[in-house]
């Protein structure tokens, strides 16, 4: 049977002494699945339906599906959940900064780079691919140098950098723990499939260098909440119902 408590063990392991680590079946396949469809249902499947953003990227060639944790309350409870898993990854005490979904085309890439701080813990999660074809994240075995880091314009490293590279395949519901902030990354193959959906997680240690990035300094998001409620004798107001769940 599969033990979730060992993979957390192994992974922590993998974290701390190589910085990147893969996790199979982060999600079952089944997850992956329903929470790609809720996007899809969410946000719309095609350029003129799509509710987030429709554009290049800076480090794809065509145009893709795109939108931020913040666009869509689903998203965001996706990246805030997660938060205890990663804690329990990194044995720090993370924070979550945003989170990116995207849709590649066919023959599209991710271009080598690095991330903002705001992802100095990240994930790569695999949502589900159109023809099964797994398309490899790719990591580097190694930091990149501060010097390099330093002159990275927009995340992308200086021509002629040298960089030995892992080249990790994933399956829907697999997901890679990695540096994003030191490590670089992206998907320099072409995308094999007509289309390939993903999402991006990030997070900053609560007491790091990056910590005032939880949230992506949005402060609209950690207010007190209140709730009210009628007087004493008052008549009892009539209670919404709750729409019917669609079947
Ligand atoms: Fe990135």
């Amino acid at each position: 049977m599969f033990d979730r408590l060992k993979q957390l063990e192994v992974l922590r392991k993998s974290v701390e002494t190589q910085g990147w680590a893969l996790a199979h079946q982060m999600f079952p396949a089944e997850v992956a699945a329903a929470m790609l469809f809720q996007f899809q249902r969410g946000l719309g499947n095609t350029p003129e339906t799509y509710t987030g953003i429709w554009g290049k990227g800076p480090f794809t060639k065509e145009f893709c599906f795109e939108s931020y944790a913040y666009h869509y309350p689903f998203h965001a409870g996706l990246l805030w959940s997660l938060t205890p898993y990663m804690q329990a990854l990194t044995g720090k005490e993370l924070l979550p900064t945003t989170s990116y979904f995207r849709v590649y085309r066919k023959g599209d890439h991710c271009a080598l780079h690095v991330d903002r701080p705001a992802a100095e813990y990240a994930i790569s999660l695999t949502l589900g691919y159109s023809d099964d074809i797994p398309w490899p994240l790719w990591v580097s075995q190694e930091a990149v140098k501060p010097n390099a880091s330093a002159a990275a314009k927009g995340g992308i490293l200086p021509d002629g950098t040298q960089m030995s590279m892992l080249r990790i395949p994933m399956q829907p519901g697999d997901a890679v723990i990695y540096d994003g902030v030191n490590r670089l990354h992206g998907r320099h193959d072409p995308n094999p499939n007509e289309w390939s959906a993903h999402l991006f997680y990030d997070f900053v240690d609560r007491n790091g260098p990056y910590a005032d990035h939880a949230f992506d300094r949005r402060n609209e998001f950690v207010q007190p909440s209140d709730f009210h409620f009628p007087p004493d004798g008052a008549p009892a107001a009539k209670a919404k119902t709750q729409k019917k769940v669609r079947k």
